[in-house]
């Protein structure tokens, strides 16, 4: 008893040395080749099964990019739009995100073929920013290195996710929004250039569309498409998508800001870049230059991806990204990093 005692007081030491080296490795950055050494075949893995489901269901690469994106947007990029809840009160349940979100199960996929490789390295956060350079890659033949270290998060709340930017915002709302997550007005305009692949449902657009026809602010022949395409009454979901982009709906160019000035913006949010004195002269930089709009894109990316990460000893890497790990087994874990081979067991013992 008295020497269990005593081992147990010297496990609390080396938890309150653990605990006291928390805040130098919680300011660490994000690296590229994080996992160079830990988990080499990490990206490749990840490319491989984003490769696979993009062959199968193209519509996926846009999916993949949204969910990095609506994962970032709320509580930083810590995989926690990916988190289940059995009651159905997690961000992925909300209005914003269920069910227009995709590509849960390739992350799942990247996942385990992620752990078979190398278990308990590889977080869900940086799966999602791998996935979705690898979409952006497939879709748009352009490349970037994704900084990574990002651990996974244990909280997600279906409130949060209405903090997501709505397809009903104005200018200045959009810009107000991404600017709370410090990106610029011109990274707002450069990000919404995503838009030029994905798909979109008919409560996304329809409604506020008929007041863009009063207002003269879209096509009246592209809004009879719309009509004709979704059922006309509000307030009922219907599973109906249409493209964002009419013109080249699965390739990652710069049309998306060339169809605005036309009056083919699908949300009234897009139309919105055009509508304002600050946006507009982006949106025809990037109309006139699509190497321009791609170098940019590729930044904005990096930067949305470092959004309020945890990093060091803070978050988890989850075994399962649609799921917090048992708090037994994360206590486990740091008994057998501090007593290799005592396992899970040890209090027992
Ligand atoms: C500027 C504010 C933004 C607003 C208001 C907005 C709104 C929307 C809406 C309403 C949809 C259609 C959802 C549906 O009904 O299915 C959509 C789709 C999409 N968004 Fe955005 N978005 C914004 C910014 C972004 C950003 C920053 C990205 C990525 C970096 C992005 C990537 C996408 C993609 C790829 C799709 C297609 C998804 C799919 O096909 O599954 N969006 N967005
Ligand atoms: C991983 O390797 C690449 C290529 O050699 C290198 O550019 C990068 O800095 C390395 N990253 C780390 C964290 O070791
Ligand atoms: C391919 O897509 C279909 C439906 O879109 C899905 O049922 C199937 O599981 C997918 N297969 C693979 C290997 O992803
Ligand atoms: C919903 O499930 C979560 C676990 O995912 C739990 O923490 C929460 O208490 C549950 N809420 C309700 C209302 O049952
Ligand atoms: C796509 O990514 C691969 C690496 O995975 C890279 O070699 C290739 O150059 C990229 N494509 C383009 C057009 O940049
Ligand atoms: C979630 O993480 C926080 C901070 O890391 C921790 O204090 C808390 O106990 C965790 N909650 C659960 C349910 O694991
Ligand atoms: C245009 O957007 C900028 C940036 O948010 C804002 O300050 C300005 O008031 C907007 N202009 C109009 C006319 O709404
Ligand atoms: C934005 O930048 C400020 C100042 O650098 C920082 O305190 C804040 O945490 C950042 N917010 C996000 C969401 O990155
Ligand atoms: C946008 O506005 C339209 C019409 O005013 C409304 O029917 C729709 O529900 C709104 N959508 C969102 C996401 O707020
Ligand atoms: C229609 O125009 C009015 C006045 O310019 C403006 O306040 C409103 O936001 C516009 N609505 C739409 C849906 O474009
Ligand atoms: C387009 O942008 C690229 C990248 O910034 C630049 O090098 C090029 O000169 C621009 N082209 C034109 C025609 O302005
Ligand atoms: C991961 O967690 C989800 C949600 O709890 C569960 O439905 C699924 O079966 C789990 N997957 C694996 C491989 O354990």
């Amino acid at each position: 008893m008295a020497s269990c005692s005593k081992w147990l007081a010297g496990l609390m030491l080396l938890a309150a040395a653990l605990a006291c080296s928390l805040p130098a490795a919680s300011r660490a950055q994000l690296q590229v080749g994080f996992y160079n050494t830990s988990c080499p075949n990490a990206e490749a893995l990840v490319r491989q099964a984003v490769v696979a489901a993009v062959a199968n269901n193209s519509g996926l690469a846009a999916g993949l990019i949204r969910l990095h994106f609506h994962d970032c947007f709320v509580r930083g990029c810590d995989a926690s739009v990916l988190i289940f809840s059995p009651n159905g009160t997690a961000e992925r349940d909300a209005a914003p995100n269920n069910p227009s979100l995709r590509g849960f199960e390739v992350i799942d996929a990247a996942k385990a073929a992620v752990e078979a490789a190398c278990p308990r390295t590889v977080s869900c956060a940086d799966i999602l920013a791998f996935a979705a350079r690898d979409s952006v890659n497939l879709t748009g033949n352009s490349f970037y290195q994704v900084p990574a270290g990002r651990r996974d998060g244990n909280v997600s709340i279906d409130t949060d996710a209405f903090t997501l930017p709505g397809p009903n915002l104005t200018a200045t709302q959009l810009v107000d929004g991404f600017k709370l997550r410090n990106l610029t007005a011109e990274e707002m305009v450069i990000l919404s250039g995503s838009h030029t692949i994905g798909r979109s449902h008919c409560a996304s657009f329809l409604f506020k569309n008929r007041e863009r026809l009063a207002n003269g602010t879209i096509s009246p022949a592209y809004q009879a498409l719309l009509e004709a395409l979704c059922p006309p009454t509000t307030g009922q979901f219907t599973p109906i998508t249409t493209a964002i982009d009419v013109s080249t709906p699965a390739t990652l160019d710069n049309n998306y800001y060339k169809l605005l000035p036309l009056n083919l913006g699908l949300h009234f949010s897009d139309d919105q870049l055009i509508r304002n004195a600050t946006l507009l002269p982006f949106v025809d930089a990037f109309a006139a230059n699509e190497t321009l709009w791609k170098e940019k894109f590729v930044a904005a990316m990096i930067k949305m991806g470092n959004i309020d990460v945890l990093t060091g000893a803070r978050g988890e890497i989850r075994l399962n990204c649609s799921a917090v790990n048992p708090s037994s087994s994360s206590s486990a874990r740091m008994i057998e990093t501090i007593f290799p081979g005592a396992g899970g067991e040890v209090a027992a013992s």
